[in-house]
């Protein structure tokens, strides 16, 4: 995005007299514009600012997506505040599993008295959540209170979506089945001023029977690597030091490009970035994991040494039915490779148990594989039913009570591995990027490592966003207390 005098120059030359343009991103710039005049009356009227909250639900690149709202909510006018006392809350919704939907209701239902008392208030809803029709059919007839719904696809029409709610009085549903549209060079708001998140592509093609991912986000696109040199340069200049890129399966970036292009290719240009001093990446899919990328991880000054490599179950047979495309053997000869070439890798990995059919063996070998891998994390989760997927319509759904069993004993397992994997580095020194004040103690700070674990050390709060090296003087299980040095 471009420097805030420039964004204002250009908002300078736009009437907003005349018809909107079609070309985007100028189209933006110019309902921005608008919006900024009934934010403006509205704050004169009530004699205060106009607050707004944008909060995420899902997964870094819902996290992102937000980071785009607030950066318009921002040029608009409004400034950021808690969702209680917002004059407009917007939220982005997940719909990975279940839970993630049932909570987006539960805080509706908090809204609903607030909107009452407060009449001008805006509610916006967006996100993965919103692509499901049978959702919005349900806000569309309950609950009635809400503004703005919008989908994954035409995120980048906020500002256009709010000025039509403005000049309509009605509830504006804007939701596009798929695009293969990525508008470049919208506002943004990061939450940190050091690191950022950085798509490098939106979509999934892979289909995995459990997910419902590939049908709210759409088919992979991937950004023009130029626009992603681009975008990291300027947030280098900004004083980003370390970048996350994200893709629902990086490890397929640029197949579809009019050059294509591999990602292990797209890391070597990321890496002669200068200034750019950290390059984590997100998610990896096993499957696509190349020999170049490994190659690459192996010889990069910059790359992390951390790893996440989903594995979602350790039975074959289950792998297959959730359309996985490698097998048990195949993982863990992939984990070999990765380790030789990068000796003290971090890897964590996502566990899905329960999905349908599977047995007490079928559980046993996550197990075996958990034992055989000793993860430095996992995220462990319990398998949800969603609509449309071609696991929801499989026989052989588990029982809750069996899976909940599993699921207690995987996670136990999964502890008592990383508490002893993190431990490995007691008394080593290694660089912290410096991230927040500790949440504990005034006097100390918290930083990431290389591996991406905490460690929490004395300092003050003029070290975030500074890369140091610190001494790991005790594990504490899943995080660090150290010194610097
Ligand atoms: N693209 C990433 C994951 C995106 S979703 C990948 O392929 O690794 C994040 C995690 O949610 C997945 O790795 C999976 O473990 C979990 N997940 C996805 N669908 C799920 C479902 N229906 N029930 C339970 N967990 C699910
Ligand atoms: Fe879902 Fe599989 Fe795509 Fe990941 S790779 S988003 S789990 S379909
Ligand atoms: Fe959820 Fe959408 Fe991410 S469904 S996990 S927010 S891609």
């Amino acid at each position: 995005m471009k420097d805030n005098a420039e964004f204002e120059a250009i908002l300078k030359t736009i009437d907003i007299n005349g018809p909107a343009t079609e070309n985007e991103p100028w189209r933006q710039y110019y309902f921005i514009k608008k919006a900024r005049q009934y934010v403006k009356a509205k704050s004169e009227e009530l004699g205060r600012p106009l607050f707004a909250c944008a909060r995420t639900f899902g997964c870094q690149m819902n996290a992102r997506d937000s980071e785009k709202l607030r950066g318009i909510l921002e040029k608009i006018g409004y400034e950021e505040a808690p969702e209680d006392v917002a004059d407009f809350v917007i939220y982005n919704t997940c719909t990975v599993r279940e839970n993630a939907n049932t909570r987006v209701y539960g805080r509706l239902g908090q809204l609903k008295p607030l909107k009452k008392k407060n009449p001008h208030m805006m509610i916006g809803l967006c996100g993965c959540m919103m692509q499901e029709p049978e959702v919005v059919e349900k806000l569309r007839k309950s609950y009635r209170f809400v503004d703005i719904i919008f989908g994954t696809h035409n995120i980048f029409k906020f500002a256009e979506l709010i000025v039509q709610r403005l000049e309509s009085q009605e509830m504006v549903i804007d939701i596009w089945k798929d695009t293969d549209k990525i508008v470049e060079d919208l506002p943004n708001e990061r939450k940190y001023f050091f690191k950022s998140g950085v798509n490098i592509m939106f979509g999934c093609n892979n289909f995995c029977s459990y997910c419902i991912v590939p049908y709210v986000r759409g088919r992979e696109r991937s950004r023009d690597p130029k626009a992603i040199i681009r975008e990291i340069e300027r947030l280098v200049a900004d004083g980003v030091v370390e970048v996350m890129l994200l893709g629902q399966n990086v490890n397929s970036y640029g197949k579809n490009l009019e050059e294509p292009m591999s990602f292990a290719r797209l890391l070597t240009e990321i890496e002669k970035i200068e200034g750019l001093e950290r390059i984590r990446f997100m998610t990896s899919h096993p499957k696509d994991l190349s020999d170049e990328l490994i190659e690459v991880m192996g010889n990069s000054k910059k790359i992390c040494k951390h790893l996440h490599l989903p594995i979602q179950s350790g039975s074959s047979r289950i792998l297959e039915k959730m359309n996985r495309r490698y097998t048990k053997e195949q993982y863990l000869t992939l984990v070999d490779k990765i380790r030789k070439a990068v000796p003290d890798i971090s890897l964590t990995t996502d566990i899905i148990v329960g999905f349908p059919g599977e047995t007490e063996e079928d559980f046993q070998e996550t197990l075996d594989v958990v034992r055989k891998v000793r993860y430095d994390s996992a995220f462990t989760f319990i398998y949800s039913k969603r609509t449309g997927t071609p696991a929801a319509a499989m026989e052989d759904q588990i029982p809750e009570d069996v899976v909940k069993d599993r699921f207690d004993r995987l996670l136990r397992e999964v502890q008592a591995i990383a508490a002893q994997v993190c431990s490995v580095h007691e008394g080593c020194v290694q660089t912290a990027l410096v991230e927040a004040k500790s949440e504990h103690d005034d006097s100390m700070v918290t930083g990431r490592l290389s591996n991406n674990l905490l460690v929490h050390f004395k300092g003050s709060s003029e070290l975030i966003g500074q890369l140091v090296d610190v001494r790991l003087s005790e594990c504490k299980g899943f995080y660090y207390l150290g010194e610097q040095v």
